[in-house]
Protein backbone atom coordinates (compact mmCIF):
# COMPACT_ATOMS: atom_id res chain seq x y z
CA UNK A 1 0.00 0.00 0.00
CA UNK A 2 1.23 3.57 -0.93
CA UNK A 3 2.09 5.89 1.33
CA UNK A 4 -0.93 8.40 1.54
CA UNK A 5 0.04 12.65 2.08
CA UNK A 6 3.93 11.79 0.62
CA UNK A 7 5.48 14.89 -1.03
CA UNK A 8 4.62 13.96 -4.90
CA UNK A 9 0.83 12.38 -3.37
CA UNK A 10 -1.45 13.97 -1.75
CA UNK A 11 -2.60 16.09 -4.40
CA UNK A 12 -4.99 15.97 -7.09
CA UNK A 13 -8.60 14.35 -7.60
CA UNK A 14 -10.33 11.60 -8.82
CA UNK A 15 -14.04 11.32 -9.28
CA UNK A 16 -15.53 7.40 -9.45
CA UNK A 17 -18.87 7.51 -10.84
CA UNK A 18 -20.79 3.84 -9.65
CA UNK A 19 -19.78 2.28 -6.43
CA UNK A 20 -20.19 -1.44 -7.17
CA UNK A 21 -17.45 -3.96 -6.69
CA UNK A 22 -15.23 -2.12 -9.55
CA UNK A 23 -16.02 1.41 -8.47
CA UNK A 24 -15.68 1.23 -4.41
CA UNK A 25 -12.10 -1.00 -5.03
CA UNK A 26 -10.93 2.16 -7.90
CA UNK A 27 -11.93 4.61 -5.29
CA UNK A 28 -10.03 3.06 -2.70
CA UNK A 29 -6.84 2.64 -5.21
CA UNK A 30 -6.92 6.35 -6.25
CA UNK A 31 -7.53 7.35 -2.08
CA UNK A 32 -4.32 5.23 -0.59
CA UNK A 33 -2.58 6.78 -3.93
CA UNK A 34 -3.29 10.37 -2.47
CA UNK A 35 -6.08 11.23 -4.33
CA UNK A 36 -9.09 13.46 -2.80
CA UNK A 37 -11.51 10.78 -4.15
CA UNK A 38 -15.36 10.79 -4.04
CA UNK A 39 -17.23 7.90 -5.57
CA UNK A 40 -21.03 8.54 -6.68
CA UNK A 41 -24.00 6.71 -6.90
CA UNK A 42 -27.52 7.03 -7.85
CA UNK A 43 -28.25 8.40 -4.23
CA UNK A 44 -26.26 8.96 -1.02
CA UNK A 45 -27.04 5.66 0.19
CA UNK A 46 -25.57 3.85 -2.48
CA UNK A 47 -22.99 5.53 -2.68
CA UNK A 48 -22.09 5.21 1.22
CA UNK A 49 -22.50 1.34 0.51
CA UNK A 50 -19.74 1.71 -1.39
CA UNK A 51 -17.53 3.29 0.93
CA UNK A 52 -18.79 0.70 2.97
CA UNK A 53 -17.08 -1.92 0.86
CA UNK A 54 -13.76 -0.48 0.57
CA UNK A 55 -13.97 -0.37 4.93
CA UNK A 56 -14.80 -4.16 4.02
CA UNK A 57 -12.40 -4.97 2.24
CA UNK A 58 -9.56 -3.14 3.92
CA UNK A 59 -11.18 -4.74 7.23
CA UNK A 60 -9.86 -8.28 6.10
CA UNK A 61 -6.77 -6.56 5.05
CA UNK A 62 -5.92 -5.70 8.73
CA UNK A 63 -7.21 -9.48 10.13
CA UNK A 64 -4.11 -10.58 7.39
CA UNK A 65 -1.63 -8.04 8.73
CA UNK A 66 -1.52 -6.34 5.17
CA UNK A 67 -2.79 -3.08 6.23
CA UNK A 68 -2.93 -1.06 9.51
CA UNK A 69 -5.78 0.41 10.97
CA UNK A 70 -4.70 3.55 10.97
CA UNK A 71 -4.01 2.85 7.16
CA UNK A 72 -7.72 2.50 6.61
CA UNK A 73 -8.62 5.02 9.07
CA UNK A 74 -6.71 7.58 6.32
CA UNK A 75 -8.10 6.13 2.92
CA UNK A 76 -11.65 6.59 4.41
CA UNK A 77 -10.86 9.62 5.02
CA UNK A 78 -9.76 10.10 2.13
CA UNK A 79 -13.15 9.23 0.35
CA UNK A 80 -16.38 10.90 0.07
CA UNK A 81 -19.38 10.11 -1.25
CA UNK A 82 -22.27 11.28 -2.71
CA UNK A 83 -25.46 10.94 -4.82
CA UNK A 84 -25.09 13.73 -6.84
CA UNK A 85 -23.32 13.91 -10.03
CA UNK A 86 -21.84 17.56 -9.95
CA UNK A 87 -19.69 16.59 -7.20
CA UNK A 88 -17.04 15.05 -10.11
CA UNK A 89 -17.16 18.62 -11.02
CA UNK A 90 -13.60 19.92 -10.74
CA UNK A 91 -11.95 16.68 -10.48
CA UNK A 92 -8.94 15.85 -12.36
CA UNK A 93 -10.06 12.15 -13.35
CA UNK A 94 -13.31 11.04 -13.26
CA UNK A 95 -13.75 7.46 -14.01
CA UNK A 96 -16.81 6.11 -14.82
CA UNK A 97 -18.11 2.49 -13.59
CA UNK A 98 -21.64 1.88 -13.40
CA UNK A 99 -23.14 -0.41 -15.21
CA UNK A 100 -22.42 -2.36 -18.41
CA UNK A 101 -25.16 -0.54 -20.56
CA UNK A 102 -24.62 1.77 -23.39
CA UNK A 103 -27.62 4.03 -22.75
CA UNK A 104 -27.21 4.77 -18.94
CA UNK A 105 -22.95 5.01 -19.78
CA UNK A 106 -23.87 7.51 -22.63
CA UNK A 107 -25.56 9.21 -20.38
CA UNK A 108 -23.89 9.23 -17.25
CA UNK A 109 -21.01 10.49 -19.49
CA UNK A 110 -22.91 13.12 -21.46
CA UNK A 111 -24.12 15.41 -18.08
CA UNK A 112 -20.43 14.47 -16.35
CA UNK A 113 -18.41 15.65 -19.63
CA UNK A 114 -20.64 18.80 -19.94
CA UNK A 115 -20.18 19.82 -16.07
CA UNK A 116 -16.18 19.13 -16.16
CA UNK A 117 -14.75 20.49 -19.27
CA UNK A 118 -10.82 20.45 -17.68
CA UNK A 119 -11.32 16.56 -16.68
CA UNK A 120 -9.88 13.62 -18.01
CA UNK A 121 -12.65 11.14 -18.18
CA UNK A 122 -12.42 7.67 -18.55
CA UNK A 123 -14.85 4.25 -18.54
CA UNK A 124 -14.20 1.18 -17.26
CA UNK A 125 -16.36 -1.20 -19.52
CA UNK A 126 -15.35 -3.85 -20.24
CA UNK A 127 -17.26 -4.45 -23.73
CA UNK A 128 -18.87 -1.34 -25.25
CA UNK A 129 -16.53 0.16 -27.37
CA UNK A 130 -14.86 3.29 -26.33
CA UNK A 131 -15.69 4.62 -29.66
CA UNK A 132 -19.30 4.24 -29.12
CA UNK A 133 -18.76 6.08 -25.52
CA UNK A 134 -17.08 8.56 -26.84
CA UNK A 135 -19.95 10.22 -28.72
CA UNK A 136 -21.21 10.96 -25.37
CA UNK A 137 -18.82 13.04 -24.25
CA UNK A 138 -18.34 16.64 -25.08
CA UNK A 139 -14.52 16.28 -25.38
CA UNK A 140 -13.49 13.36 -26.87
CA UNK A 141 -10.41 13.79 -27.21
CA UNK A 142 -9.91 13.91 -23.56
CA UNK A 143 -11.83 10.20 -22.98
CA UNK A 144 -10.55 7.14 -23.35
CA UNK A 145 -10.79 3.57 -22.00
CA UNK A 146 -9.63 2.29 -18.27
CA UNK A 147 -10.24 -1.30 -17.91
CA UNK A 148 -9.46 -2.55 -14.60
CA UNK A 149 -9.84 -6.47 -13.44
CA UNK A 150 -11.58 -7.81 -10.49
CA UNK A 151 -11.20 -7.06 -7.89
CA UNK A 152 -9.37 -4.00 -8.77
CA UNK A 153 -7.20 -3.76 -5.47
CA UNK A 154 -5.43 -7.06 -6.37
CA UNK A 155 -5.20 -7.35 -10.00
CA UNK A 156 -1.90 -5.77 -11.07
CA UNK A 157 -2.94 -4.90 -14.76
CA UNK A 158 -5.16 -1.81 -16.36
CA UNK A 159 -5.66 -1.74 -20.04
CA UNK A 160 -5.63 1.75 -20.86
CA UNK A 161 -7.96 1.88 -24.15
CA UNK A 162 -7.47 5.44 -26.67
CA UNK A 163 -9.92 5.47 -28.80
CA UNK A 164 -9.91 7.45 -32.34
CA UNK A 165 -10.01 10.87 -30.91
CA UNK A 166 -8.25 10.21 -27.91
CA UNK A 167 -5.25 12.79 -27.80
CA UNK A 168 -1.50 11.68 -26.72
CA UNK A 169 -1.49 14.11 -23.90
CA UNK A 170 -5.14 11.81 -22.48
CA UNK A 171 -3.18 8.91 -22.80
CA UNK A 172 -0.46 10.09 -21.10
CA UNK A 173 -1.92 11.30 -18.34
CA UNK A 174 -4.06 7.97 -18.01
CA UNK A 175 -0.83 6.24 -17.69
CA UNK A 176 0.74 8.68 -15.13
CA UNK A 177 -2.59 7.70 -13.15
CA UNK A 178 -2.57 4.18 -13.24
CA UNK A 179 1.26 4.34 -12.19
CA UNK A 180 0.38 6.43 -9.62
CA UNK A 181 -1.87 3.79 -7.90
CA UNK A 182 0.44 1.32 -8.45
CA UNK A 183 -0.77 -0.67 -11.21
CA UNK A 184 0.93 -1.80 -14.93
CA UNK A 185 -0.83 -0.05 -17.00
CA UNK A 186 -0.85 -1.43 -21.20
CA UNK A 187 -1.90 0.58 -24.07
CA UNK A 188 -4.44 -1.50 -26.28
CA UNK A 189 -6.36 -0.29 -29.09
CA UNK A 190 -10.04 -0.03 -28.65
CA UNK A 191 -10.89 -3.49 -30.20
CA UNK A 192 -13.31 -6.45 -28.99
CA UNK A 193 -12.45 -7.27 -25.76
CA UNK A 194 -9.30 -4.93 -25.89
CA UNK A 195 -6.14 -7.05 -25.17
CA UNK A 196 -6.81 -9.48 -22.27
CA UNK A 197 -10.39 -10.61 -23.24
CA UNK A 198 -9.84 -11.16 -26.63
CA UNK A 199 -7.64 -13.64 -25.89
CA UNK A 200 -9.75 -15.33 -23.39
CA UNK A 201 -13.04 -15.68 -25.15
CA UNK A 202 -12.14 -17.44 -27.67
CA UNK A 203 -9.79 -19.48 -25.79
CA UNK A 204 -12.74 -20.67 -23.07
CA UNK A 205 -15.56 -20.83 -26.28
CA UNK A 206 -12.53 -23.47 -27.88
CA UNK A 207 -12.34 -25.12 -24.23
CA UNK A 208 -16.63 -25.50 -24.09
CA UNK A 209 -16.82 -26.70 -27.17
CA UNK A 210 -13.70 -29.36 -26.84
CA UNK A 211 -15.81 -30.11 -23.61
CA UNK A 212 -19.02 -30.89 -25.59
CA UNK A 213 -17.22 -32.84 -28.37
CA UNK A 214 -15.73 -35.03 -25.85
CA UNK A 215 -11.80 -34.57 -25.87
CA UNK A 216 -11.75 -35.24 -22.17
CA UNK A 217 -13.47 -35.17 -18.85
CA UNK A 218 -14.04 -31.75 -17.21
CA UNK A 219 -11.58 -32.24 -14.36
CA UNK A 220 -9.02 -33.85 -16.75
CA UNK A 221 -9.09 -30.43 -19.30
CA UNK A 222 -8.50 -28.32 -16.20
CA UNK A 223 -6.39 -30.49 -14.59
CA UNK A 224 -4.17 -30.28 -18.13
CA UNK A 225 -4.07 -26.81 -18.13
CA UNK A 226 -2.94 -26.38 -14.82
CA UNK A 227 -0.50 -28.56 -15.02
CA UNK A 228 0.81 -28.80 -18.28
CA UNK A 229 0.58 -24.98 -19.13
CA UNK A 230 1.22 -23.78 -15.24
CA UNK A 231 -2.08 -21.88 -15.09
CA UNK A 232 -3.54 -21.05 -11.55
CA UNK A 233 -6.99 -22.07 -12.91
CA UNK A 234 -8.42 -24.40 -15.41
CA UNK A 235 -10.40 -22.64 -18.40
CA UNK A 236 -13.95 -24.56 -17.10
CA UNK A 237 -13.48 -23.89 -13.32
CA UNK A 238 -12.36 -20.25 -14.37
CA UNK A 239 -15.68 -19.85 -16.71
CA UNK A 240 -17.89 -21.61 -13.21
CA UNK A 241 -16.30 -18.63 -11.46
CA UNK A 242 -16.96 -15.49 -14.10
CA UNK A 243 -20.39 -17.16 -14.49
CA UNK A 244 -21.73 -18.51 -18.04
CA UNK A 245 -23.72 -15.55 -18.61
CA UNK A 246 -21.05 -13.25 -18.09
CA UNK A 247 -19.07 -14.83 -20.52
CA UNK A 248 -21.77 -15.86 -22.87
CA UNK A 249 -22.45 -11.91 -23.09
CA UNK A 250 -19.25 -10.77 -23.66
CA UNK A 251 -18.45 -13.20 -25.92
CA UNK A 252 -21.80 -11.99 -28.00
CA UNK A 253 -21.04 -8.40 -27.63
CA UNK A 254 -17.66 -9.11 -29.31
CA UNK A 255 -19.23 -11.67 -32.03
CA UNK A 256 -21.82 -8.89 -32.94
CA UNK A 257 -19.10 -5.99 -32.96
CA UNK A 258 -16.25 -8.00 -35.61
CA UNK A 259 -18.28 -11.25 -36.76
CA UNK A 260 -15.11 -12.91 -36.30
CA UNK A 261 -16.03 -16.70 -35.57
CA UNK A 262 -13.45 -16.95 -32.65
CA UNK A 263 -15.88 -15.02 -30.64
CA UNK A 264 -18.91 -16.98 -31.71
CA UNK A 265 -20.33 -18.75 -28.25
CA UNK A 266 -20.43 -22.70 -28.53
CA UNK A 267 -23.76 -24.48 -28.47
CA UNK A 268 -23.67 -25.87 -25.13
CA UNK A 269 -22.92 -22.56 -23.61
CA UNK A 270 -25.65 -21.25 -24.33
CA UNK A 271 -27.65 -24.25 -23.70
CA UNK A 272 -26.38 -23.92 -19.97
CA UNK A 273 -27.30 -20.39 -19.58
CA UNK A 274 -31.19 -21.30 -20.96
CA UNK A 275 -31.00 -23.86 -18.19
CA UNK A 276 -29.84 -21.58 -15.97
CA UNK A 277 -27.01 -23.28 -15.40
CA UNK A 278 -24.22 -19.90 -14.63
CA UNK A 279 -21.58 -21.39 -12.75
CA UNK A 280 -21.02 -21.09 -9.25
CA UNK A 281 -23.35 -18.43 -8.51
CA UNK A 282 -26.11 -20.61 -9.75
CA UNK A 283 -26.92 -24.44 -10.26
CA UNK A 284 -23.26 -25.26 -10.53
CA UNK A 285 -21.63 -25.28 -14.07
CA UNK A 286 -19.25 -27.81 -16.28
CA UNK A 287 -18.41 -29.89 -13.23
CA UNK A 288 -21.94 -30.49 -12.23
CA UNK A 289 -22.95 -30.78 -16.06
CA UNK A 290 -20.07 -33.77 -15.99
CA UNK A 291 -21.78 -35.71 -12.91
CA UNK A 292 -24.81 -36.17 -14.88
CA UNK A 293 -23.22 -37.50 -17.98
N1 LIG B 1 -17.15 -6.92 -12.16
C1 LIG B 1 -16.14 -7.19 -12.99
O1 LIG B 1 -15.54 -8.27 -12.97
C2 LIG B 1 -15.66 -6.14 -13.95
C3 LIG B 1 -14.35 -6.18 -14.45
C4 LIG B 1 -13.91 -5.17 -15.32
C5 LIG B 1 -14.78 -4.17 -15.71
N2 LIG B 1 -16.07 -4.17 -15.22
C6 LIG B 1 -16.95 -3.08 -15.65
O2 LIG B 1 -17.06 -2.14 -14.59
C7 LIG B 1 -18.34 -1.53 -14.62
C8 LIG B 1 -19.03 -1.70 -13.28
O3 LIG B 1 -19.14 -3.08 -12.99
P1 LIG B 1 -19.42 -3.61 -11.50
O4 LIG B 1 -19.16 -5.06 -11.52
O5 LIG B 1 -18.74 -2.73 -10.50
O6 LIG B 1 -21.00 -3.37 -11.41
P2 LIG B 1 -21.93 -3.23 -10.10
O7 LIG B 1 -23.27 -3.66 -10.54
O8 LIG B 1 -21.28 -3.88 -8.92
O9 LIG B 1 -21.93 -1.64 -9.81
C9 LIG B 1 -22.50 -0.71 -10.68
C10 LIG B 1 -22.88 0.51 -9.87
O10 LIG B 1 -23.30 1.53 -10.78
C11 LIG B 1 -24.34 2.24 -10.13
N3 LIG B 1 -25.09 3.00 -11.11
C12 LIG B 1 -26.01 2.57 -12.01
N4 LIG B 1 -26.48 3.59 -12.73
C13 LIG B 1 -25.85 4.71 -12.30
C14 LIG B 1 -25.93 6.07 -12.63
N5 LIG B 1 -26.74 6.51 -13.59
N6 LIG B 1 -25.14 6.95 -11.95
C15 LIG B 1 -24.30 6.54 -10.98
N7 LIG B 1 -24.20 5.23 -10.60
C16 LIG B 1 -24.96 4.34 -11.25
C17 LIG B 1 -25.15 1.16 -9.44
O11 LIG B 1 -26.00 1.69 -8.43
C18 LIG B 1 -24.03 0.27 -8.88
O12 LIG B 1 -23.64 0.69 -7.59
C19 LIG B 1 -19.10 -2.18 -15.80
O13 LIG B 1 -18.94 -1.39 -16.94
C20 LIG B 1 -18.38 -3.51 -15.95
O14 LIG B 1 -18.47 -4.04 -17.26
C21 LIG B 1 -16.53 -5.11 -14.34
Amino acid sequence: MSDVGESSEGSGSVAVIGAGTMGAGIAQLCAEAGYRTVLIDTSAETAALGRERVAAFMAEGVRRGKVTESEVARTLAAIETSGDLRDARDAEFVIEAVVENADVKLEVLREVSSLSPTSVIATNTSAVPIATLATGVEYPERFGGLHFFNPPQLMKLVEIVPAIGTSADTTTSLQALVSRIGKKGVVVRDRPGFLVNSLLMPYLNQVVAEFDDGLATAEDLDTAVELGLGHPMGPLKLLDLIGLDVHLHATEAAYRESYDIRFAPPALLRRMVSAGRLGDKARGGFHREEEKI
